[in-house]
This record gives structure tokens, C-alpha cells and sequence, in this order.
């Protein structure tokens, strides 16, 4: 079987290193992969992830039989909608379904019309407005750009003040381009979160093991918010009755929600929860695999993930249950100094000839330079371990991490900190 892969960071990187696993798998395409993809599959860097066009092309002109996308951008635009109108099965939601994501008035009018616990909130689309309801607001409060902003369009001003500018920044500025022409504001929630990735054919779920993010760039959790420094799994918040309570109030309730609107959803629907005192709630869905989730989730699977994400596009996920291992699983994300503001790239990576057999270097933001690997992004690369215990995960984890190097390599280096107090506190 010839497969297509949308995307080219850490997160396509570890689907594809799964696919492989596949014996009937011939030839995995890449697009566009990046540098450390290309060892695991025939990248293009040509065709980017939104061009939507040229991915069908490519795909009709490659006996391509089955396809993944895996980014937002590309799953927005209507891919999925794309390659099925041209026949190709796929892997993912069409653009309608997508919205769960790529709008958050649309998923919070969800959540609120069919009772799915969520933070109580606002939609505005004039600032005006917004500042009048802020003024009678308590702080801190959570303002949210409508549309998909790369994990940045979250602002959590401490004080009126801070909140004005926010409105300013989000709407005014456009600091996160026509993402701002509306935006939610909501209420601040507290608690651990847990990431609750999902298969789905639109009717079963089949939630994969949980996993615990690190959004900040800074140890203890301080600094900027980034797409992820680094990943455990599985979240140890996460208990076995929790589970059952979300998969009774969110996940199977959100499921049958996306079915009465007309545009049910099938591929991966991840579920940002915050385990607040008054029980879950989600803070956002994703319509896709979480990058760095995906890191530490893919590696604990021992089904064959294609027959998985067959059965998703047959809609014959009810005759599939899939197995995990019982072991955990830890991702550290290597980036470029600066990340996620300011940082410099083309800087040459020296890796050793092999990792540990328990550890993976996925590779996120790299690329080919007269044959050398060189960084080309801000998170350049995700090493991930599995081991029986989520502390010799770590251990592996930050050992192979000393082994990489390029100029400015930064990295947290608390990652599965809290973790680790929270199963010492079970
Ligand atoms: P999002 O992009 O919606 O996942 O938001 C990014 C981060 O902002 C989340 O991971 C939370 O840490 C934080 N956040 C979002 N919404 C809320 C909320 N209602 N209360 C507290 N924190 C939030
Ligand atoms: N790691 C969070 C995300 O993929 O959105």
C-alpha cells in the first residue's frame, strides 16, 4: 500500500513511524515531511500542508490508498472533503466537523446547546461591547480569538486594565489575524489538565491513553505559552473513574451533539480537559492529534494504527478495540533558543548513529542541507521514551535529549514534574 501524510513536524513524524510498523505498507509520502522524516518516508518539501490542490494532485498521481492530515490548517481548508471527492479514503474530519476546532464560538454554542460541562462565556464581535461587559467582570478571565492561532490566541488578563489591552490586542491589532473578528470571553477554571486524545468513526470512541501538555516555554510553568514543550503519558490525574465520567458527560454527549448538527465527526478529536473542583470541563477540542501528545500516545498503541484509522474511515471502529501497553511514555521537545518569539535557525544538529531501542528522536522543524541536518523551526525535535515507569521514561528521555545538540538548543527540564508528585500523592 502506497500512504500520504499531510504535515511535516514531530507529531507527523511519530504517525508515520507507526504506520511503518505495517508490513503491507510500501511507500509512505510525506507532505511536505521535513529533514528527519525523510528517513522514514519520501518527503516533498514542494507541497505545503494548505495546499490543498496539490495534495489531491499528488495523490491521484500516486496510486495513493489511504491518507492522513493531521494539521488544523489543511483539515479547515476542507482536505479531507478534497481527497474523498477525488476517492481516496482517508483519515480525518472534513472541513465542516473541523470547526470543533477552527471556531470556538462554534464549539462553545455547541457545548452550551447540549449541556457538554464547559467554562461559562461570552461571544463578541464588537470591542465596544466587550469592554462594557469586562467592566462588571471579576479577574483573572480568559480571552479567547475565534479562529485557529497556533495555541496563541489565548489571552488571561489579571486585571481590568490588562483586559482592555487584551481586547485591543486580540480585535484591534489583529495580533492573530481575522482569528480576532470575534472573540469568547470565559471564565478562568483551575485544576490539572489532561489531553484526551480520541479515535472516532462519528458513532464509537475509542479514547487513547491520556496525556499530560506543558504549554509554558519556562520551568514551572512560567513563560509564554508555546505549542508544547514537552508530553507524559499516561496523565495520572486521570483516574479510571474519571475516565468513565467524562466518557458518560463529554465525549460520547460532544459525538452524538456533532451528529445532530449534521457533521459528524470521524478521525481524531482531542479533548483538552481541566479537572476542576466541581468536576471536568473541556477547555478546548482539537480536531486532529496533539503535537507533542501524539509523541508519547502513538508509542504505547500495540494495535497496528492503519487498521485503526481504517476502521475510522469504514465506520467499523465498534469491531475494533485497540491495546495499549501498560507502561508510560515521556517527550521532551528540543527547541531553538528564544522559541516561541525570536529565534534563529539553519543551525547544524549533531545527533549520535543510535538512540537506546526504548527511545525515539521525532523530528519536528528540520531539514536537509547538502545532506546535513540543519533546524529550520522554533521546536526542532521531540525525544520521546516508553519504559515501565514513567520516571525511567524521564530518565531515558533526558539522557538521549543531552545526546542531540545544535547552537541555542533549549529545553525544560521539569517535564513530568508534577507528574511525578501527583502518583507519589496517590
Ligand atoms: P486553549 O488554546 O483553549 O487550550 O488555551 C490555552 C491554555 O490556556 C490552556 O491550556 C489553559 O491552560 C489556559 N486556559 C484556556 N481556557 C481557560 C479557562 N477557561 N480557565 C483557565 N485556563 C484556561
Ligand atoms: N499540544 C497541544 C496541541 O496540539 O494543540
Amino acid at each position: 500500500m502506497n500512504l500520504l501524510v499531510v504535515g511535516g513536524g514531530g507529531r507527523e513524524h511519530a504517525i508515520i513511524k507507526k504506520l511503518k510498523e505495517n508490513p503491507a505498507v510500501e511507500t509512505i509520502y510525506a507532505l511536505p515531511g521535513n529533514g528527519g522524516i525523510a528517513q522514514d518516508a519520501v518527503c516533498v518539501p514542494e507541497i505545503g500542508a494548505r495546499d490543498i490542490r496539490a495534495i489531491v494532485d499528488f495523490a491521484k498521481s500516486h496510486a495513493i490508498d489511504f491518507a492522513v492530515v493531521a494539521p488544523d490548517d489543511p483539515l479547515a481548508l476542507g482536505c479531507v472533503d478534497a481527497l474523498h471527492e477525488a476517492g481516496i479514503p482517508c483519515f480525518g474530519p472534513d472541513a465542516k466537523a473541523a470547526r470543533i476546532e477552527a471556531s470556538k464560538v462554534f464549539s462553545k454554542n455547541l457545548m452550551k446547546k447540549y449541556g457538554i460541562p464547559t467554562a461559562a462565556y461570552e461571544v463578541f464581535d464588537d470591542p465596544a461591547k466587550a469592554l462594557s461587559y469586562l467592566e462588571g467582570a471579576s479577574f483573572p478571565i480568559v480571552i479567547k480569538a475565534d479562529g485557529l492561532a497556533l495555541g496563541k490566541g489565548v489571552l488571561i488578563p489579571q486585571s481590568l486594565e490588562e483586559a482592555r489591552a487584551a481586547v485591543k490586542t486580540i480585535m484591534e491589532d489583529r495580533a492573530f489575524g481575522d482569528s480576532g473578528r470575534e472573540i469568547v470571553i470565559e471564565e478562568f477554571l483551575t485544576g490539572p489538565e489532561v489531553s484526551v486524545l480520541a479515535f472516532t468513526d462519528g458513532i464509537t470512541l475509542r479514547p487513547m491513553v491520556s496525556s499530560m501538555d506543558h504549554k509554558r516555554a519556562g520551568d514551572g510553568d512560567t513563560g509564554l505559552n508555546t505549542g508544547g514543550m514537552g508530553t507524559v503519558a499516561p496523565n495520572p490525574y486521570y483516574t479510571a473513574q474519571m475516565a468513565q465520567l467524562c466518557m458518560d458527560t463529554i465525549f460520547l454527549p460532544t459525538l452524538s451533539a456533532m451528529r445532530a448538527e449534521g457533521c459528524p465527526f470521524k478521525g481524531c478529536l482531542y479533548f483538552g480537559l481541566m479537572l476542576t473542583p466541581g468536576g471536568p470541563r473541556v477547555i478546548e477540542y482539537n480536531c486532529r492529534f496533539g503535537d507533542p501528545e501524539t509523541q508519547v500516545v502513538l508509542p504505547l498503541l500495540k494495535t497496528d494504527l492503519l487498521s485503526v484509522m481504517q476502521a475510522v474511515e469504514n465506520e467499523t471502529l465498534a469491531e475494533l478495540e485497540p491495546a495499549w501497553s501498560d507502561g508510560a511514555a515521556a517527550c521532551v521537545i528540543l527547541a531553538s533558543g528564544g522559541y516561541p518569539t525570536h529565534y534563529e535557525t539553519g543551525k547544524v544538529m549533531t545527533l549520535p548513529a543510535a538512540f537506546p531501542e526504548n527511545v525515539t528522536c521525532y523530528h519536528a522543524g528540520d531539514r536537509l542541507e547538502n545532506g546535513q541536518l540543519v533546524t529550520s523551526g522554533g521546536r526542532v525535535a521531540g525525544i520521546s521514551a516508553t519504559a515501565p515507569t514513567l520516571r525511567e521514561a524521564l530518565q531515558d528521555a533526558y539522557a538521549a535529549a543531552e545526546a542531540v545538540d545544535f547552537e541555542g538548543k533549549y529545553l525544560r527540564h521539569d517535564i513530568g514534574q508534577r507528574a511525578l508528585r501527583a502518583l507519589e500523592e496517590r
